[in-house]
């Protein structure tokens, strides 16, 4: 049952979104000596990655950071994931290139998944357990870059897989339901009244891909803005 967390503005948010982080990756570091982390893309975590970047109090140099979803793009594409948080935090913070977990967009969809899968399953090993993982909601109800109705989401082994979706960027790079299922920390970012249909759905109990995303030993967080819950 997904119980949203209502703030008043996006500001108060993506405040305690940054709380989130840094609570989770100091509990992390404590206790695991390194902290976990996976971005979503999309324009609703920018923001947060500007407050990040103004954060003096977390551990850059224990703290890893994967990617939920890639475009499959270089780098410096405009489209990018990373790109766009290299340009909003990566370039901001001290954080060592070796934390840096890059999805290559500029591969092929199945080598760069290929190339992600092998990172992660070296990284995480056997059990997978992302510490902290922010993901985003698509009008249509998709996250990361699972997309309603799409084969991806009946993935039952892999944690990274090539889709090749209706918007563009066409093909990407997608964390699958395993993998955001063992994560000890799930937190949604939903701002703006036109995420308000989708959320609606979600918290109607339809089974669209962000619903999906329920941690088996882990939280969730659904953290929105009162212009999305506007419906
Ligand atoms: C992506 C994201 C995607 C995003 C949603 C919401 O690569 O596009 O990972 O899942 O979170 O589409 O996008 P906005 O934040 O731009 O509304």
């Amino acid at each position: 049952m997904v119980e949203p967390r209502i703030f008043a503005s996006p500001g108060a948010l993506y405040q305690h979104a940054v709380n989130v982080f840094a609570h989770a990756t100091a509990d992390a570091v404590h206790q695991r000596g390194r902290c976990v982390v996976a971005l979503s893309g999309g324009e609703t975590p920018r923001p947060l990655f500007g407050l990040l970047a103004r954060q003096s109090d977390i551990a850059w140099c224990d703290t890893h950071l994967f990617w939920a979803d890639e475009r499959c793009v270089p780098p410096e594409d405009r489209s990018s994931n990373y790109g766009a948080a290299k340009e909003t935090l990566l370039d901001r913070i001290a954080i060592p290139i070796g934390n840096v977990h890059r999805t290559r967009g500029e591969l092929r969809p199945l080598d760069a998944a290929d190339a992600c899968e092998v990172e992660l399953r070296r990284f995480l090993g056997p059990t997978g357990r992302i510490d902290l993982v922010y993901l985003g909601l698509g009008i249509d109800g998709h996250t990361a870059s699972l997309f309603p109705q799409h084969q991806a989401l009946e993935e039952s082994v892999r944690w990274m897989l090539p889709v090749h979706a209706s918007a563009m960027p066409a093909w990407r790079i997608t964390a699958t339901l395993p993998l955001l299922n063992a994560a000890r920390h799930v937190v949604f970012l939903v701002v703006g009244r036109n995420k308000g249909s989708a959320l609606r759905r979600v918290l109607d109990g339809e089974p669209l891909p962000a619903a999906r995303v329920r941690p088996t030993h882990g939280t969730l967080d659904w953290l929105v803005d009162g212009s999305a819950c506007s419906r």
